[in-house]
Formats: structure tokens, C-alpha cells, sequence
């Protein structure tokens, strides 16, 4: 451990750590070009990062760990950085499912899975098998994820329920709530976005009504365990008020 993650451990209160924290991951392209390397290099280190704050927020005691991986939006990407992208998920987790089994963490997935090409989705399938019951950490790989798209499906199958007779009870927040990926999840307590972008880009719109937001200018590839603790020491100096006085 560096001097400086020892000393950020520290300063924060362990009893306060947030529950569940996402990660807009962004900057892998410009990390990249700032070296003057393709893209996918960026990427690659992007996976590095993953590796490093997955095994970090188990071992702080995040509960819910979810990462944008893959919005609705990067369809409109050139075809070999979207094969490139796909490839992603399928490598890490066959090289970190062993660890992440053992470690008792649970994968999740939000996103819709239809348009995932094949091999993803039997890598996160087995995922989803081989840690389904692991009662640490989630990790949460948002694929294929777009808010407004999951805002208009919960609403499509809840118009589909009525229709059928099947809708369980009046529709207000905690009925809504049912129908979205992220249900039987906390909603997000800190929201991170790397690489100086101050945009939410179609994240989580429902769920991150009330989540505390912390940017920094640092890329993806270039995140680490201190800026994570950084994020979580700031949060812990906010006072939540969830609209009361
Ligand atoms: C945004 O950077 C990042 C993405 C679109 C992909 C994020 C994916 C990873 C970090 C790897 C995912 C890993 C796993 C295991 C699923 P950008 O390409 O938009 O960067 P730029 O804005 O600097 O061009």
C-alpha cells in the first residue's frame, strides 16, 4: 500500500463507506492519443483499472459497484471499436472469474442483453451462474445500457402487465422502481465520472435523483485505489438531505 492510500484509509470513517457507488468510465481514448497509441490501448488500460478498483471496493466494503461499460449510444462507435469493446467483458471475466468467486462477489447485469453479440453474453451468463450466490460485493456491468430505454421498457411492460390483468398494485415510485434493471438494488449513494466531463450520458437518470456526484479530470486508465478514496472521503463530508431541512 502507498503512503498516500495508507494516509487517505485514514482520514476516512469505515462505518460511512457509501453502498453503492457508480463509475461513468471515461477518458480511455484520450489517455490513448495523449501517448500518442490507438484507442484499444486506452481500452486495454481501462480493463487494468477495473481489475484494480474491483478487488479495492470488495476489499472497502462497497456493497454495489456499478460500471458503465457499454452505453446504448457507443453503437454509433466505428464496427472495431465495438467488436473491440465487446471483446472486453468476455476477456476480464475469464481471467477474474476465479478471483471474484472467491471473493464472494456477485456479477450483475444492467442493459438490455438482446443485441449483445453471442459470446458476450455467455461469458456474463456464466458469470451470472457461477456467482449467483456469493453474498459479498455486486458488481454490476452496465452492457448495452441506456436510462431512457430502460425507463420506456419498465413502462412498456407495466402497460403490458395491466393489460393482462397481472400489475401488482397502483403504479407510484416503488412499483416503477420493480421494473427497471436495477431492481432489488440500493440506488447509487456516489456517483464517480473520470476524465473531466461534468455529463450523466443517459446513466441512471431514475436512480441517481438523490446520489451525491464527484468528478475529476482524471482519465480512466490513469484511476486508482487513492482517487476512489478520495471520492469516498469527500462524499463522507456531505451532508445528505434528501430534500428535508
Ligand atoms: C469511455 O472512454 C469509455 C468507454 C466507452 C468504454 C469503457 C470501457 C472500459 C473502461 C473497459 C470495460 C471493461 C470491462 C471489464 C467491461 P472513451 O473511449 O469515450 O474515451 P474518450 O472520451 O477519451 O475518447
Amino acid at each position: 500500500m502507498s503512503t498516500s492510500e495508507s494516509e487517505w484509509r485514514q482520514k476516512i470513517d469505515p462505518d460511512r463507506i457509501p453502498g453503492h457507488v457508480a463509475m461513468i468510465m471515461d477518458g480511455n481514448g484520450r489517455w490513448a492519443k495523449e501517448r500518442g497509441l490507438p484507442r484499444s490501448a486506452g481500452h486495454r488500460q481501462g480493463v487494468e483499472t477495473v481489475r484494480q478498483i474491483v478487488r479495492f471496493s470488495s476489499e472497502l466494503g462497497i456493497k454495489v459497484l456499478t460500471l458503465f461499460a457499454f452505453s446504448t449510444e457507443n453503437w454509433r462507435r466505428p464496427a472495431w471499436e465495438i467488436n473491440f469493446l465487446m471483446s472486453l467483458p468476455e476477456q476480464y471475466l475469464h481471467s477474474e472469474l476465479p478471483e471474484l468467486v472467491k471473493k464472494n462477489v456477485r456479477v450483475k447485469l444492467i442493459g438490455d442483453p438482446a443485441r449483445l453479440p453471442e459470446p458476450v453474453r455467455r461469458a456474463i451468463d456464466k458469470g451470472l451462474r457461477d456467482t449467483g450466490g456469493n453474498t459479498g460485493m455486486t458488481l454490476n456491468f452496465a452492457l448495452n445500457y441506456g436510462s431512457r430505454m430502460e425507463i420506456v421498457q419498465a413502462a412498456q411492460a407495466m402497460v403490458e402487465a395491466d393489460r393482462q390483468g397481472k400489475l401488482r398494485g397502483p403504479v407510484n415510485e416503488a412499483l416503477f422502481t420493480s421494473y427497471l434493471y436495477t431492481a432489488g438494488l440500493p440506488d447509487p449513494d456516489l456517483l464517480i465520472r473520470t476524465s473531466g466531463e461534468y455529463r450523466l450520458s443517459n446513466f441512471l437518470l431514475w436512480q441517481l435523483a438523490y446520489t451525491e456526484l464527484w468528478f475529476t479530470d482524471v482519465y480512466w486508465p490513469d484511476f486508482n485505489p487513492v482517487h476512489l478514496l478520495q471520492a469516498v472521503y469527500d462524499f463522507q463530508q456531505r451532508e445528505r438531505r434528501f430534500g428535508k431541512v
